[in-house]
């Protein structure tokens, strides 16, 4: 089994880019089966979940080519397929964007259920909720999700999710893009990636509204047409190094990113003992004092993102005082990387949705297990700001979303290698 190995202690500096965003990546990537034509899509990162989801294509006739490195070109004009293969489709969360997806394109989709990060039970009931609304009849099983347009057919309609939920908001905006009628999603997710997704399509020439407002329309059109699309760069990508160098200490300047997307990470990060600085695509993160304790509770965008919970707690782990951190999007989330954590020597007490963090003066070496992707992620950070050896196991959850990890530390200093046993 591949690991890392860590040798913790370590400031980290020099810059490091950051990639396209995973979670634009996975909506993105479906959507191309909308589209009659040639998709040419830039800064797309190289991690396992997109290359599932390439083959996942691929294995339904669509043509794919890597002309450059992060460059993708899809033509899925050639699909005739509705049921993409079900082992590859359980590999990934997010391939139930196929659902909305081949809906919108065929009227009709059968999907087996995906795995992912199993943080917490994951109900997909807004999904269906959205479907049903559009005219579809929904046959969910343990194994498959089911849909065929019901009597009067697919058309558009009001949905109002019950919360804001990122994954119903893609899944409704694909299927909508291309069912006759005016789509109203309100209580949409309002993430970066959604507005990504809805740029995307509209280049394409779906008529989107509103995405990154809490009300989506969306008027149905006949087709969508090719073109080029470049993704926007990975919030939490960047969010994760630039905790990476709150934790260890140094200088780094993190590019490719939209500070706009950072502000609630930046204002927690500073409040910690931080220096930041914005620039127009970059943002420099300086750590040399020491850290402060800080409150955070997560939130949907634009509040502080649950995809960062696991990297400030490894921060609030090293700061003086006792810190705060109240989860409210997945409960469960804690349980990926605390108890592991505590084997570094954290003190960290779990009651409900909130951890209360007790500084500790070093974190030391141990051999750890990355449980869901930003667990793991967590890991390597207090791997690198650890006294000694840390060995952090199960890394192919962190390699489902984080291009190139080792590389990137390894330029800033960090002394971190992957080996295989
Ligand atoms: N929820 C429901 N019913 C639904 C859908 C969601 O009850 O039908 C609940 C969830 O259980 C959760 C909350 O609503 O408590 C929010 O879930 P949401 O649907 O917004 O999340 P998601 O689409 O499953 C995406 C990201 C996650 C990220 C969350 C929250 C993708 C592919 N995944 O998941 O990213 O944590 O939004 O921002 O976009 C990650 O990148 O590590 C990751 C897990």
């Amino acid at each position: 089994m591949a690991r890392y190995e860590i040798h913790g202690g370590k400031q980290l500096n020099g810059t490091v880019t950051i990639s396209g965003a995973k979670n634009a990546a996975v909506a993105i990537l479906p959507a191309t089966l909308l589209v009659s034509g040639k998709c040419r899509i830039e800064n797309v990162p190289d991690i396992s979940d997109v290359r599932i989801l390439l083959d996942i294509l691929e294995g339904m006739g669509a043509k794919v080519e890597q002309p450059e490195p992060n460059v993708v070109e899809i033509d899925c004009s050639g699909v005739t397929c509705s049921e993409p293969e079900g082992e590859l489709v359980r590999r990934m969360r997010a391939s139930y964007y196929l659902m909305g997806a081949l809906l919108g394109r065929f009227g009709k989709a059968r999907v087996a259920l995906p795995g992912g990060c199993n943080f917490a039970s994951r109900p997909i009931d807004q999904h269906i909720k959205g479907f049903e609304a559009l005219g579809a009849v929904v046959d969910e099983t343990e194994e498959y999700v089911a849909l065929e347009p019901c009597e009067e057919g697919l058309h558009g309609s009001r949905v109002s999710l019950d919360l804001a939920s990122v994954g119903a908001t893609v899944n409704i905006m694909l299927a909508a893009s291309l069912i006759p009628g005016q789509t109203i999603i309100e209580t949409a997710a309002k993430e970066p990636h959604i507005v990504d997704l809805a740029n995307f399509l509209n280049t394409m020439g779906a008529r989107i509204t509103g995405a990154g407002t809490d009300t989506i329309k969306i008027k149905g059109v006949n087709s969508l047409r090719g073109g080029t699309y470049a993704i926007i760069p990975d919030q939490i990508e960047a969010g994760t190094y630039m905790a990476a160098v709150t934790a260890a200490g140094g200088n780094v300047l993190v590019q490719n990113v939209i500070p706009k997307h950072m502000e609630c990470i930046t204002s927690k990060l500073q409040e910690m003992g931080a220096r930041i600085i914005n620039y127009d695509d970059a943002i420099r993160v300086i750590r040399t004092g020491p850290l402060r304790k800080s409150t955070v509770k997560t939130r949907p965008y634009p509040g502080f993102p649950t995809d960062m919970q696991a990297q400030v707690c490894v921060c609030m782990a090293l700061a003086s005082g006792v810190s705060r951190l109240t989860e409210s999007v997945y409960e469960t989330r804690f349980f990926g990387y605390c108890t592991e954590l505590e084997t570094m020597g954290a003190n960290i007490k779990i009651s409900g949705k909130t951890a209360t963090v007790t500084g500790v003066e070093k974190l030391r070496g141990a051999e750890v297990f990355a449980h869901d992707l930003r667990a793991g992620a967590a890991l390597v950070i207090a791997g690198l700001a650890a006294e000694g050896v840390t060995y952090v196991e199960h890394i192919h959850f962190i390699e489902r979303g984080y291009e190139n990890i080792v590389g990137k530390l390894t330029a800033l200093g960090a002394d971190i290698r992957r080996t295989e046993d």
